[in-house]
């Protein structure tokens, strides 16, 4: 008994191992095939795909399809995958079939579950009030609720002119809230002018139709000079720049 169970134990380790590297196992000589190749879905949407789980070299009779969530049908080796809302971040289809060397030989859908940004906002930094001309301040542009952040781009910019493109450093596949920085110094030049971002989500030419974007609330930068009267009965200028939205 007590050498039943491990044999089954180590049999069970031995499949597990398989399960996951086999993949390029060197005794497989196809593998299932999806369609799509690759799925796109945004958050709560149906999905669903088409797995042939060998076309050639599929004497076995092990064979089959691992997910996650959803439901799936088969009809000889060609499964279909589908789900009705797909709420689950990080999940797996899998499809696999057992060769006649008894390897698994295994594909994983290519799957990305994504979520338009929520809502994105323009503030600054530290910074409250009045602005002098010829100092930095830094602007922030906050995307909330946004998966995959690996894909997103953010945009600032003053009226139609753009100050910098921007991407995430961090991947992952839940969403996530991520604020971008950009250093202006602003000038007496701005008078009039509007700050503001926008966060595109760009995924392919197998995603969305529409691109998926969104923009901030404007900062408008009003501009006040005053001449001040030096020693020697010279003149300056001296311009502060107010840029918040309760100016307006
Ligand atoms: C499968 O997905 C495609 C693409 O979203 C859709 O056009 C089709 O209606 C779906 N089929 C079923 C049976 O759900
Ligand atoms: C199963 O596949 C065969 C061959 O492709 C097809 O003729 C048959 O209609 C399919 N059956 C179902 C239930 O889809
Ligand atoms: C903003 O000010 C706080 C407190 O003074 C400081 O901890 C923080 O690092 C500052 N942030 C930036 C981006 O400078
Ligand atoms: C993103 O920000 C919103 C509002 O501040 C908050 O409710 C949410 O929990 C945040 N999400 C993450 C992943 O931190
Ligand atoms: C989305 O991000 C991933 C990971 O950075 C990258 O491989 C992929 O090419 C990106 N897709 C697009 C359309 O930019």
């Amino acid at each position: 008994m007590f050498c039943c169970c491990i044999f089954l134990a180590v049999s069970l380790l031995h499949s597990l191992c398989h399960f996951h590297v086999s993949g390029y196992d060197r005794s497989c000589t196809e593998y299932p095939v999806f369609t799509p190749s690759a799925l796109i879905v945004k958050y709560g949407d149906p999905a669903n795909v088409t797995c042939v789980v060998c076309q050639k070299d599929c004497r076995g009779d092990v064979f089959g399809l691992e997910k996650a969530v959803g439901e799936v049908t088969e009809n000889g080796t060609t499964m279909f995958w589908t789900v009705d809302r797909l709420t689950e971040w990080g999940i797996f289809v899998m499809c696999y079939y057992n060769n006649d060397a008894g390897d698994q030989c295994t594909s994983t859908l290519d799957l990305t579950l994504y979520q338009p940004p929520e809502s994105v906002s323009i503030s600054f930094v530290n910074h409250t009030g009045m602005m002098f001309e010829n100092q930095q301040y830094t602007l922030q542009c906050s995307v909330q609720n946004v998966a995959p952040v690996q894909n997103l781009t953010v945009t600032f910019y003053r009226g139609n002119t753009a100050l910098g493109h921007q991407q995430s450093n961090s991947e992952h596949k839940k969403p996530v809230n991520e604020t971008f920085t950009l250093n202006i110094t602003p000038s007496r030049e701005d008078d009039g002018a509007q700050y503001w971002c926008e966060a595109k989500l760009e995924l392919g030419p197998a995603g969305p139709q529409r691109p998926l974007v969104v923009t901030s609330e404007k900062l408008p930068a009003i501009v006040h000079c005053e001449s001040e009267r030096k020693k020697k009965n010279r003149f300056t200028f001296t311009c502060v720049i107010f840029m918040a939205v309760y100016v307006m």
